[in-house]
Order: structure tokens, then C-alpha cells, then sequence
């Protein structure tokens, strides 16, 4: 309780308190990892003291290249970094590839040290119970790092849909896609089946999924009819190996590039789901909610990553007419980045509930991995969740 009213006090003033500072490690110091230690930067609470990551030298590199000193990195991985117990870590950020999700994340939470997992959760179902499972029993924090939940614009969609402005939501189209977006700046890690386990499906079909599910109170899913596919990842001639010189990259994807899928929702809600890396169109639609009352258009973006493309509409009746009304973008002023790493801190520091919490994302997950199951088996499943 005293830590809650230091952080409601806190709260209130909008200050962070300096004085109690939070031991960090980060455990993979990739692509992302980068922007998780410019965000501690600016963090006046946060000392990052460790940093692992499988190739030798990659972290100490890392550091170096992002100013950070005294940061302790001789570790050949997670599990090195855990167990070293002269760094008093209170919270780690895992920024690893997708299959490397879960290993890392219990290690920490069977430590005792709160956990910040990129997104998206894992790979598998199975997976995401044992994380789940993991953390209950760790009593630690374990939030997943979906950054466009704290963006103003995705807020107001909740709120559209919780105030009943909608009526009751029965219908709802969601995804997103890029017509030649394929992502190899950094490497295969993204698209090799060892390491990333899933391909458009996971990276941004999960962001999609967040998007509405959070919107409608994340209900149970119940059935999924699934289909992916992979015809231009598995290219040579696929323009951006061509251009980048990696038509190698093709003998190595292993993963989706386009999936699609027909959801069953507990409540009644049917959601209807399509997601691209790839493919020969400028959208697959933008995003729609339907209610009885009135329809929400959330319109899509060129290059889909979980941010909306412009002014949202709604569509209802008015003394009889049907009418129109826009939903001005609203102005983002702080960075989402720094908003999903201050919230878990806080999470961590005063023991309040993760900003992103595991009881939500794993019905994502278990949509994510439904679809992958369904396409593989040509048929619909149902999708079956124990008791965690
Ligand atoms: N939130 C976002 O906006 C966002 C953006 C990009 C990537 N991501 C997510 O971040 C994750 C990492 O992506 P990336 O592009 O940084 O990948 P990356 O391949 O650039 O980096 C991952 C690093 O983790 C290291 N690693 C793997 N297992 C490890 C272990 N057990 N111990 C220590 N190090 C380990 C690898 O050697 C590699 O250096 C992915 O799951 C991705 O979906 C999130």
C-alpha cells in the first residue's frame, strides 16, 4: 500500500522518484533492443547494468555504440546474466527472436526479476501457457510489449466501443499489410523458422488482432479457420533481395508472408483477419467494427505496424438519416516507446499490474497459433485454452 501512495502521490506531481533506482539488464541487443536502451536513457530511475546476447561481443558493441558505460556484458546468453547475482537485477527487457521468447522470459520470472517481453508473446500455444503459468507462480511482473496500446488514437477506439456508441459490436475486420515490406534490414531473424516461428502472421498480425481485441474486452476466441502462405518471401527474384543482393534469403524464409482467418469470439463477434508482409494490392482493408447501432472505419496504413492510418469515421442513423461523422486524429505527445517502458517500471517498481498483461495476449497468442495449426491441418480447430 505505501508503494501504491508513492505512486499515486507521483502520479499526481507527474514525477518519477530518482531516488529509487531500478537495476536493468537486457537480455538479446539487436534490432529492438535499441530502442529499449534509448528509452532506459531517458528513464531518471534506471541504471542499465547488464547486457547478454548469444554472439560473442554483440552486447558490449552495443552498449558502446549507444553510449552506455559500466554495463556488465560477459555472458553467453540469458541464462549466464540471470544467474550472476552480484547484479541485483530488478527487471529485465527480453528483445530476442520469437523462438527465444519464452526460455529467457521464465528464467528471469523464476528468478524473481520482473519481465518486459517483446512482442509478439511466443510462438506457440503451449508456449504461452508455460510463460503464463511461470509468471503466476513468480508473482513477478511480466508485461508484453505492445507500444500502439498507449497511442491516444488506439484509446479512443476502446473508448468508442465501451461508451455504446456501436451498439453491440457482431462484426469486425481487421489487418493490415505492405506490398513489398518483407523485413531483412538487420538478417534473417525475422524470417528463418529457427528463429522467428512465425512470419507477417506473429510480427504484425498481432498488433492487429491487439488492436480490436483490446477495443472489444478481449474475449475468449473459440474456433479459428486459418490459411497462410509464403510465395514471396520463398522468391529469389522478390524485388527487395534483389535490390539488397540476397536472393539467398529466399532458400532461407520458413515462415508466412500472408495469412488470413475467420475467428469465432465468445460474445457472439466474428472477426474476419488478413495480414500481408507482401502481396500484389495497396491494402487489404482498412479496419471495421460493427454494431448494432453504428459502424467504426479505422483506416489502414501503406506499411502496416500497428499505427492507424488517418481520421477514423463513424457511421449511424441521425433523426432518420444516415449520417457520417469523423474522429479527428487526436495528438500523440509523448513517445509510445517511452510510455510502454515508464509503465513498467512503475509496474515493477510500485507492484501494480502489467500494462500489458499475459491474461490478454494470450488469447492473441492462442489466435496467432490457431491460424497456424488450422492452415497446416486445412481445417478449422477449436481452440482449447486450460485453467492457467
Ligand atoms: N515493439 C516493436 O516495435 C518491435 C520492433 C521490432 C522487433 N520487435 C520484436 O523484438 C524481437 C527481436 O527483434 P530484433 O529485430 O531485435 O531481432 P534481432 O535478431 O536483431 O536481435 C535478437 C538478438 O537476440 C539474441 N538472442 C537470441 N536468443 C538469446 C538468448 N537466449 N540470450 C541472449 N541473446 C539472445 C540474438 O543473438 C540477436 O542478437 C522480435 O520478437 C520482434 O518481433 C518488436
Amino acid at each position: 500500500m505505501a508503494d501504491l501512495n508513492a505512486f499515486m502521490h507521483n502520479q499526481e506531481k507527474k514525477t518519477v522518484d530518482a531516488s529509487r533506482k531500478l537495476r536493468i539488464g537486457i537480455i538479446g541487443t539487436g534490432w529492438i533492443a535499441g530502442a529499449h536502451i534509448e528509452s532506459y536513457k531517458r528513464q531518471p530511475d534506471v541504471e542499465v547494468v547488464a547486457g547478454a546476447d548469444l554472439i560473442p561481443g554483440k552486447a558490449a558493441a552495443f552498449f558502446k555504440d549507444h553510449g552506455v558505460e559500466n554495463v556488465k556484458t560477459d555472458y553467453a546468453s540469458h541464462k549466464e546474466m540471470l544467474d550472476d547475482e552480484s547484479l541485483h537485477l530488478d527487471a529485465v527487457s527480453v528483445c530476442t527472436y520469437n523462438r527465444q521468447h519464452v526460455i529467457p522470459s521464465i528464467y528471469a520470472l523464476k528468478k524473481g526479476v520482473n519481465v518486459l517481453l517483446e512482442k509478439p508473446m511466443c510462438v506457440t500455444l503451449d508456449e504461452a501457457i508455460e510463460l503464463c503459468r511461470a509468471e503466476k507462480e513468480s508473482g513477478k511482473v511480466l508485461s508484453i510489449g505492445f507500444q500502439p496500446r498507449f497511442d491516444a488514437n488506439m484509446k479512443m477506439i476502446k473508448r468508442i466501443v465501451e461508451s455504446g456508441e456501436l451498439g453491440q459490436v457482431y462484426y469486425i475486420q481487421t489487418g493490415g499489410g505492405r506490398r513489398r515490406g518483407i523485413p531483412t534490414p538487420f538478417g534473417t531473424s525475422f524470417i528463418e523458422d529457427k528463429t522467428a516461428g512465425l512470419g507477417a502472421l506473429a510480427d504484425i498480425g498481432c498488433y492487429s488482432l491487439d488492436m480490436v481485441l483490446n477495443a472489444v474486452g478481449y474475449p475468449k476466441p473459440l474456433t479459428v479457420s486459418g490459411y497462410k502462405s509464403a510465395f514471396f518471401g520463398t522468391d529469389p527474384n522478390y524485388c527487395n533481395y534483389v535490390k539488397t543482393g540476397h536472393p539467398e534469403y529466399a532458400g532461407k524464409f520458413g515462415v508466412d508472408d500472408f495469412a488470413a482467418a475467420f475467428i469465432r469470439l465468445e460474445g457472439g463477434i466474428i472477426l474476419d483477419f488478413r495480414i500481408a508482409w507482401a502481396m500484389n494490392i495497396n491494402t487489404p482493408g482498412d479496419t471495421i467494427i460493427l454494431g448494432t447501432k453504428a459502424g467504426l472505419r479505422i483506416p489502414s496504413t501503406d506499411c502496416w505496424n500497428g499505427s492507424i492510418g488517418g481520421p477514423m469515421t463513424i457511421y449511424r442513423e441521425l433523426g432518420g438519416e444516415q449520417i457520417e461523422v469523423p474522429v479527428p486524429v487526436l495528438k500523440q505527445d509523448k513517445d509510445l516507446f517511452d510510455m510502454k517502458i515508464r509503465s513498467f517500471l512503475d509496474a515493477s517498481k510500485y507492484g501494480l499490474p502489467a500494462p500489458v498483461p499475459t491474461s490478454q495476449i494470450l488469447y492473441n497468442q492462442a489466435i496467432l497459433s490457431a491460424i497456424a495449426e488450422s492452415s497446416n491441418l486445412g481445417r478449422e480447430v477449436e481452440v482449447k485454452i486450460p485453467e492457467i
